[in-house]
Order: structure tokens, then sequence, then C-alpha cells
């Protein structure tokens, strides 16, 4: 996979017509963007449709966390928008899971869709270690539930997850090649964490054996943007 398709920028902004003018601005470097909650919840579905429109590809991160029928229902109807990825919450349980990956299958085969790559969000990347175990209530450390978590959405027929830098080499040496792993919470040396607790280089993620990193704020909040997006896939290709 080349540099530019590993590379996924997060719209993060509510006006449809800015996220318009930032697909259109970074066309020449970036083959998905990444549909989130603010700008889903004020463009809509619609949204989807224009940036296929411009020859683009979707990730649509609404993270759905529900009983099992409604996200299967939701993702079926996420599956009839094309786009490329989605995801859920792997805490919503191993059914949830399943079932929504028999749906979804069975909607392509019947409707002769493309599949999208279903993912399950393991651990936020902006909780930190001391938060997982003290105001949630865990036990044992992230890497560990991390782990254990990509193990049931591999079982139940996910292809892959979202996890931070930090866990993706664990991930990849139980789960073996096939399966996805998308790293948020991705910070040059030069851009500071924001909110995100567990961050890293582009460098050291794909290094680790992430096969997508997405970024937001690195690029889109930095005086020169364009120059940001060159600089991380320079990164990327002397990794
Ligand atoms: O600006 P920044 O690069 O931190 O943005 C990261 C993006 O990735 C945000 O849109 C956020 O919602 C998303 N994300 C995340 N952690 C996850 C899953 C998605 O930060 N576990």
């Amino acid at each position: 996979m080349s540099a530019k398709d590993r590379l996924i920028l997060a719209l993060d902004v509510n006006d449809p017509e800015e996220a318009i003018a930032i697909v259109e601005r970074f066309s020449d470097w970036i083959t998905t963007f990444k549909v989130g909650l603010e700008l889903f919840t004020t463009a809509g579905p619609d949204i989807v449709r224009r940036i296929h429109e411009r020859g683009k590809k979707v990730f649509l991160d609404l993270k759905f966390h529900d009983i099992p029928n409604t996200v299967v229902r939701a993702s079926i109807m996420v599956t009839r928008l094309g786009v490329s990825m989605f995801n859920m919450h792997a805490s919503g349980g191993f059914e949830m899971m399943r079932r929504t990956s028999e749906a979804v299958v069975e909607t392509c085969l019947r409707e002769n869709l493309p599949r999208p790559k279903m993912i399950a969000v393991t651990v936020l990347t902006s909780i930190s270690q001391e938060e997982f175990k003290k105001d949630m209530g865990y036990q044992h450390g992230i890497r560990t539930h991390v782990k254990h978590l990509s193990a049931l959405a591999h079982r139940a027929g996910l292809d892959g997850v979202v996890a931070s830098g930090h866990e993706v080499q664990a991930i990849r040496n139980s789960l073996g090649k096939g399966f996805v792993i998308v790293t948020p919470g991705i910070r040059p040396s030069w851009s500071p964490p924001d909110d995100q607790k567990r961050t890293m280089t582009p460098r050291e993620a794909l290094r680790n054996g992430a096969d997508y990193l997405v970024v937001g704020r690195a690029v889109l909040a930095q005086k020169e943007p364009e120059k940001a997006v060159e600089l991380i896939l320079l990164e990327l290709l002397s990794s």
C-alpha cells in the first residue's frame, strides 16, 4: 500500500462546505477522508455522497455502540452509502459484532454492493492508563484489554480494529498480517498532543505495524497544512 493510501484525514469540522473545501484542497495527497460524529450530525449522509463524487473514499467513524439489532440495522444503512470503512465499539460485545458482520456480508451479496471494512474501536487513544484503572475500574492494563477486544473482533468476523500506536505490535503479533489496524492519536514530533494521551509519531506507528494512520489536528490545526501533510507523507515514505 502506498503512503498516500495509508494516511486518512479526519474532517473534524461541522460545515459541509468547509469539509468539501478540505477534500478538494488535499485531493493530491489523500485518498480516504474520515467523516466523524460532528460532521455527520450536521451534514448527514449527503456529505458521504459529495466526497464520493470527488473520487475519494470515506471512513465513516460513527463508533456504533448499541444492542445488536440496532447496530445491525444502522450498519446496513451505512453499507448502502458505499463507504470503504466504518466502525463500532468492540465493547458493544461479541454478538453485536458477529451479527453485524454477517448482516453486512449478506447485504453486499444480495444487493451487489462493495463490502466495507468493518472495524472495532478498542480503547480510545484519549484514555490514559491511570484513567482506565481509576475511573473505568479495570484491574488489568490497557494493552491486555486492547488485545482481548481485538481477538474478540477477529473472532466475530470483523476486518480489523482501531488502536493506539502503543498496542499495534501486540495486536499484530497475536492476530497476524491480514488483520487491519487503524491508528489515530498520530502526532509527529513537531505537533502538540492536544487531548490525546496515547500518541505516536507516524514513523513509529508504521514501524509497529499499523496499516492506516488517522490524522486530524496534526494537519488541519497547523499554520501550513499542506506542508504538514507533505512532511507526514515524507516521514512515512522514509520509514
Ligand atoms: O486531531 P486528531 O488527530 O487527534 O484526531 C483524531 C481523530 O481520530 C478524531 O476524529 C477522533 O474522533 C478519531 N479517533 C480517535 N481515537 C479513536 C478513534 C477515532 O482519536 N480510538
